[in-house]
């Protein structure tokens, strides 16, 4: 049985659709059953109607507090039955009580390595700090921002002057070969836990093809396929 996925957007939505391709060309080993946004004009719902997956805009400003939001939210996931929540650039902040109904199950995508540069400009404030590498991180959600154990991340070299935009291009096209990966992973029951580190279960399988993405440091490997 395919993994079943809510995934949350707030924006364009290319990392939804670097899961929906993935579940297209067959390596993913999920399915989408709704795509929520809390912005009516969020471009990732678009992709979503194309690929014929439901969608549910719920938007912030309609709800008195976070908890009224959630609270919103989940029982749209739940009359969904997804096991499992993707936050695909979803920009809010969930209220523990969320976070809490999907152990282990809710999955984040953060554009720089953690826990360098979290918040909601990851790329701009690393840009603008100097680092000389920067990159992205796959982790589970818990109840403090950006913060949950690390799943998989990917570096890459970041140049003086060149800005935060063409910083975040570099990183956004490994963002969409870790974070396919990461759901398969969790997919397959590969993912364990002690303390907060998180472990890989092996598996015989050929790793991925690096070339053309340019320099970059992938930890754990991607595997054939992503
Ligand atoms: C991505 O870069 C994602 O990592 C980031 O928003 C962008 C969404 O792009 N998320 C965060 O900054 C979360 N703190 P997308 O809508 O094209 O997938």
């Amino acid at each position: 049985m395919p993994l079943s996925l809510a995934v949350l957007v707030s924006g364009g939505g290319s990392n939804l659709q670097s899961l929906i391709d993935r579940i297209e060309q067959g390596v993913l080993d999920a399915e989408i059953k709704l795509v929520v946004s809390n912005k009516p004009e969020a471009y990732g719902l678009v992709r979503a109607s194309e690929h014929g997956i439901p969608t549910r805009v719920v938007a912030h400003a309609d709800h008195p507090s976070r908890e009224a939001f959630d609270t919103e939210v989940l029982r749209a996931i739940e009359a969904h039955q997804a096991e499992a929540v993707i936050l695909a650039g979803f920009m809010r902040i969930l209220t523990p009580g969320f976070v809490q109904s999907f152990p282990r199950r809710l999955l984040n995508i953060h554009p720089a390595l953690l826990p360098s540069f979290p918040g909601a400009h990851g790329q701009r404030d690393a840009a603008d700090y100097g680092v000389r590498i920067s990159g992205c991180t796959v982790h589970f959600v818990d109840e403090i921002m950006d913060h949950g154990p690390v799943i998989i991340q990917a570096a890459v070299p970041a140049e003086p002057g060149e800005g935060g935009d063409a910083l975040a291009a570099r990183i956004l096209r490994l963002e969409h070969r870790i974070f396919p990966q990461a759901v398969q992973w969790l997919a397959e029951g590969r993912l364990g836990m002690e303390d907060r580190h998180v472990r890989l279960a092996p598996a015989k399988r050929p790793l991925a093809d690096l070339s053309g993405l340019g320099p970059c440091l992938v930890n754990p490997p991607l595997e054939q396929g992503f």
